[in-house]
C-alpha cells in the first residue's frame, strides 16, 4: 500500500470547500492551491482554510501551472469539460464536480484526451457514496439482490431559500439556464453504479414550469424524468429537480431476490443512512428472509463523521486519493461518468421529439463518436451556436427583470452587507 500524500488544487470556492475539509480530515490529500476569479470568495476561503503554505489564485491559467497531482473542478457545472481537457493537457488528473459535460461533442472531446494524455479522470458523484446506495452495490455485487430487473432513484431538492446563495441573482447562471434533464446524476448514477451497467435507452416527460421556478427565476420545467432501460433489459426511473415543494433524495432496487430500499425522508428514519432489505436465499418463491432494517456504514464512512451529504463527500474523494496513490479504489471513470449525463441529455431530446424512446450510444466504442464529434446542442449560447435548445420545452418561460433584481439584493444583503465573511453552505 502507498503512503503517498497526493498535493490536489481545487477551482471553484463555493463547492470546492470539500477539498479542504475533506483535507483537514483525510491523510491521503494535502491542499496545495485554490482558484477562484471571485476575489471576495477567496478572502473567505484563506480565512476559513487558515494554512499559510496554500497558494491562491484568480487566473486557471497560472493556477494549473502549480505543483499539483490532481484537480477537483467545482466551477459552472456547464463548464466542466473544456476545463477538464485543460487541466489534462496541463499534466494534471482531473476530479469533476457533477456534471461532466454539456454537449455531446464535449463528451467526445473529454473521452479522446484521456485516452490520449493517460491522465486520470474521476466523476465526483457523491450520491454514490451515500451509505444506503453504497451498500446496494455491495449487496448487488455479491449477488445477495439476484439479476437487477427496476429500480428508482430521486433527488429532488427544493432549493428556493438558497437560491440567492446558489445564483447570484444572475439570469444568465447555470442554474437559471439549464433544462429540467441537465442535473440528472444524483438520481440515475448511483443506479448506473450499484449495477454497473450501461444505459441503452430513454424515453424524457418533463413536470411543467410552475410558480416557484417563476420566482427562482429558473426558466425550465419543475422536474426531469427519465425511464432508462439498461443493457439487460431491466428498467429504472429516475426523477430530479427543485420544482416540487418538498425534498426527497431515495432509492430503490429490485432484483430477482427481491427488492432493497433506502428510507424515505418522509418517514423521519435517516433517509438515505437506511436501508430496507426484503429479499430471498435463492429465487425460488417463499424463500424469504423477511424484512430488515439497518443503517449501514462502510469503515471509511465512519471515518467522515457523517460531514459532507452524510459522509459520501469523503467517502468519494478518499476513493478516488486512494486510487491516485495506486491502491486501487471505488471510482467512477470518464466512460460512466457520461453514460449517466447522457440519460439526461437523451431524455431531453425525447421530450423535445415528442416523447420517442432515444438510443444512447456506448461512447467506449470509437466509430459511434463521428455523429457526435460536431453535436453542440445544448442550452448554453455560448457553446451551442446555431443549435441551441430551449431549456424549457414549451419555450423559454419570460421572467421579469425584477426577478433577478430582488435575488441579487438578496445576495448582496448576504454577502457584502455582513462584516464577517461567511463560511462555505453545503448545498
Ligand atoms: N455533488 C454535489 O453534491 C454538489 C453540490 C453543490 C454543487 N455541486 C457542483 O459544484 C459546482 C460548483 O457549484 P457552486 O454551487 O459552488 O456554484 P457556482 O457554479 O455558482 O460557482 C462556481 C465557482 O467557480 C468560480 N469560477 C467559475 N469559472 C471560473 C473561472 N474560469 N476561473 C476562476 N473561477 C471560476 C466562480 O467564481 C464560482 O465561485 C457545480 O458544478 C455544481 O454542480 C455539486
Amino acid at each position: 500500500m502507498s503512503e503517498k500524500v497526493i498535493k490536489a488544487g481545487v477551482l471553484g470556492v463555493g463547492r470546492g470547500s470539500i477539498l479542504w475539509r475533506y483535507c483537514k480530515k483525510a491523510k491521503n490529500a494535502q491542499l496545495v492551491a485554490v482558484c477562484d476569479k471571485w476575489e471576495d470568495g477567496i478572502k473567505k476561503a484563506q480565512k476559513e482554510i487558515g494554512n499559510p503554505s496554500v497558494t491562491y489564485y484568480t487566473d486557471f491559467e497560472e493556477f494549473l501551472k502549480h505543483d499539483m497531482d490532481v484537480v477537483l473542478l467545482a466551477n459552472y457545472a456547464n463548464e466542466h469539460a473544456p476545463f477538464a481537457v485543460a487541466a489534462m493537457k496541463a499534466g494534471k488528473n482531473v476530479i469533476s464536480e457533477v456534471l461532466p459535460a454539456q454537449t455531446m461533442a464535449e463528451a467526445v472531446e473529454l473521452i479522446e484526451c484521456v485516452e490520449k494524455t493517460g491522465k486520470n479522470y474521476y466523476y465526483a458523484e457523491n450520491y454514490c457514496y451515500m451509505n444506503g446506495p453504497y451498500e446496494m452495490k455491495r449487496l448487488y455485487e455479491n449477488g445477495e439482490i439476484g439479476e437487477f430487473e427496476y429500480g428508482e432513484g430521486e433527488y429532488i431538492h427544493n432549493c428556493e431559500y438558497g437560491w440567492a446563495e446558489l445564483t447570484t441573482g444572475d439570469p444568465e447562471h447555470w442554474r437559471n439556464n439549464m433544462s429540467a434533464f441537465y442535473y440528472c446524476t444524483h438520481s440515475a448514477g448511483p443506479l448506473i453504479h450499484i449495477t454497473g451497467m450501461r444505459p441503452v435507452k430513454v424515453v424524457g416527460l418533463e413536470c411543467p414550469f410552475n410558480f416557484r421556478m417563476a420566482r427562482m427565476g429558473a426558466k425550465k420545467g419543475g422536474v426531469g424524468v427519465e425511464m432508462v432501460t439498461l443493457e439487460n433489459g431491466g428498467i429504472f426511473k429516475s426523477i430530479h429537480g427543485g420544482g416540487l415543494s418538498k425534498d426527497s433524495v431515495w432509492y430503490c432496487v429490485n432484483g430477482s431476490r427481491g427488492r432493497v430500499e433506502t428510507s424515505r425522508y418522509i418517514a423521519k428514519d435517516g433517509g438515505t443512512n437506511t436501508l430496507y432489505t426484503d429479499l430471498d436465499e435463492s429465487e425460488a418463491y417463499g424463500s424469504g428472509l423477511g424484512v430488515t432494517r439497518y443503517y449501514p456504514r462502510s469503515e471509511i464512512a465512519k471515518q467522515s463523521g457523517g460531514v459532507g451529504h452524510g459522509g459520501s463527500d469523503y467517502v468519494a474523494l478518499w476513493n478516488i486519493f486512494e486510487d491516485l496513490k495506486g491502491n486501487g479504489g471505488d471510482v467512477i471513470d470518464v466512460y460512466e461518468a457520461l453514460d449517466m449525463w447522457m440519460v439526461g441529455f437523451f431524455a431531453y431530446q425525447s421530450v423535445l421529439n415528442g416523447g420517442i424512446t432515444m438510443d444512447i450510444p456506448d461512447l467506449r466504442k470509437k466509430e459511434l463518436r463521428e455523429q457526435f464529434r460536431n453535436d453542440n446542442r445544448c442550452t448554453d449560447p455560448k457553446v451551442a451556436g446555431d443549435q441551441l435548445l430551449p431549456s424549457y420545452s414549451k419555450g423559454n418561460p419570460i421572467i421579469d427583470d425584477a426577478v433577478y433584481k430582488k435575488i441579487r439584493e438578496k445576495w448582496e444583503e448576504i454577502n457584502i452587507g455582513s462584516k464577517e465573511a461567511n463560511s462555505f453552505d453545503e448545498v
